[in-house]
């Protein structure tokens, strides 16, 4: 065995240094050294040493058989669409959030499911709480159905017990408390984070079982944060949500097994994580048609969603005017007022104008803007825009109104929830052409 040891490597100019220091002697950077394994002896010994040992194979892939993935469902079926219709045998997947946002409960939802669907074992090892922490969790969710925890921070000692007990699944909470005695610095730091989730990555291939591991998203994003792992795992999964309201919405960035464009949305209630099979309904369930208030067509991953956009118009006695939005881009909420006032003629100028998004979504996408405006138009001229409407469209800096993707599909989900027209650049050349014919 040869002789582990670690070592100090710059990650800029890569630099190895044998004790860590503040400022990279070589690239002058500060703060990128980063403890990493270094094996002496063999890894730097010449190639020449190593003709005459065994080589590895080469696969020729079309003598292996068309296969699919193995996947295991979690008997949730909005996490299961997440992924791309389930856990892949053998995957490691990330599973990142703001604290308390609830990764923590949707795990273990995950484990008891799975637990009770399959009878089969989950492993919960649990590196911030202790069993008897979790225990209180399993009871509130109320899933009849128990769960192996392992109370343990050491990764080789971890994995020895996964090997030995061979778990269906088996998830960590979180990456960032896992250490390796061979590398000296702290559990959290980039090296030890990476060095673990790189030993658990072999071990979910060589074993085939699924790792969940859960990462924290640090204030500044980098430092331990699991952007380093990222390149690491299969999939990233990231669990949103405005900390004031109950809705979360689970989202893929990285996918190795599906594609990356669904998410799930859950209800955070007092047993635990709820899917949310008809978010639009929910989100439209308290609205109250009065002036000021739109209905937008917005998609989340490939799914349409509706939401109201609730905008409240008021003569201002300040010297410059207010205009906050809660749930959509200020700038762009400057410029879309910027187009009402030029395109529209109305005078906006000494008018607070606040916009908020019901139900604590956010709308990133230009195809709200429509819906935003009209919303604004509605609170301006006190009068309800026309009942059973919706609207979609990106509005351009000349007030013409601009061309969304899938707007079939949104109109669609319209339909399905009773609305009977959608006002888009489909029937509405400019933002005036749309406020005649919604507003009466
Ligand atoms: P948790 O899963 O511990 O968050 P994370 O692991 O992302 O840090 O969830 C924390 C919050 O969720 C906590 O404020 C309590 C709340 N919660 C519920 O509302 N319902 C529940 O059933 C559970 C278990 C937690
Ligand atoms: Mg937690």
């Amino acid at each position: 065995m040869p002789k582990v040891s670690s070592v100090y490597v710059c990650q800029q100019c890569g630099f190895q240094v044998s004790q860590f220091l503040g400022k990279c002697p070589s690239c002058e950077s500060w703060g990128s050294l980063v403890e990493t394994l270094g094996v002496s002896g063999t890894r730097h010994k010449a190639q020449s040493s190593k003709l005459g040992t065994k080589l590895p194979e080469v696969i020729e892939l079309s003598k292996i058989e068309k296969t699919d993935y193995q996947r295991l469902s979690s008997g949730l079926p909005e996490f299961d669409r997440v992924l791309g219709g389930g856990i892949v045998l053998g995957s490691l997947i990330l599973v990142s959030g703001d604290p308390g946002i609830g990764k923590s409960t949707l795990l273990t939802q995950l484990a008891l499911n799975i637990q009770n669907l399959r009878a089969n074992s989950c492993l919960y090892v649990a590196g911030e709480e202790s069993a008897h922490q979790i225990k209180i969790r399993v009871d509130r969710l109320r899933v009849g159905a128990s769960l192996q925890v392992l109370n343990e921070v050491d990764v080789d000692l971890i994995m020895g017990v996964i090997d030995k007990l061979k778990p269906t699944l088996v998830i960590v909470d979180s990456i960032q408390t896992l250490e390796t005695e061979d590398l000296q610095s702290a559990p959290g730091s980039v090296g030890q984070v990476r060095e673990c989730a790189h030993r658990l990555q072999h071990l979910a291939k060589k074993l085939h079982i699924p790792i969940v591991l859960v990462g924290h998203v640090t204030k500044d994003g980098t430092v331990a944060g699991p952007k380093t792992l990222e390149h690491l795992v299969d999939l990233v999964l990231s669990l949103e949500g405005d900390p004031t309201n109950n809705f979360r919405i689970l989202r893929s960035s990285k996918n190795r097994f599906g594609p990356t464009d669904e998410v799930g949305i859950f209800e955070m209630a007092g047993g635990g994580m709820i899917e949310v099979k008809n978010p639009s309904k929910l989100f439209l369930e308290q609205r109250v048609e009065a002036p000021g208030s739109a209905i937008v067509s917005t998609l989340t991953g490939l799914r349409p969603l509706l939401v109201e956009v609730q905008a409240l118009v008021t003569k201002s006695f300040l010297p410059m005017p207010k205009r906050a939005g809660s749930g959509v881009d200020n700038n762009r909420l400057q410029l879309l007022v910027a187009v009402l006032t030029k395109r529209l003629g109305l005078s906006l100028f000494d008018q607070d104008i606040f916009v908020n998004v019901t139900g604590g979504l956010k709308l990133t996408e230009p195809a709200a803007d429509l819906g935003i405006c009209m919303a604004i138009i509605s609170s301006f001229k006190d009068k309800p825009l026309k009942q059973k409407t919706v609207f979609v469209g990106e509005v351009g800096l000349l007030g013409e109104l601009r061309s969304v993707r899938e707007i079939s599909k949104r109109s669609a989900e319209a339909k399905k929830l009773g609305f009977n027209q959608v006002i888009s650049p489909e029937n509405a050349k400019s933002l005036s052409e749309a406020s005649r014919l919604a507003i009466q």
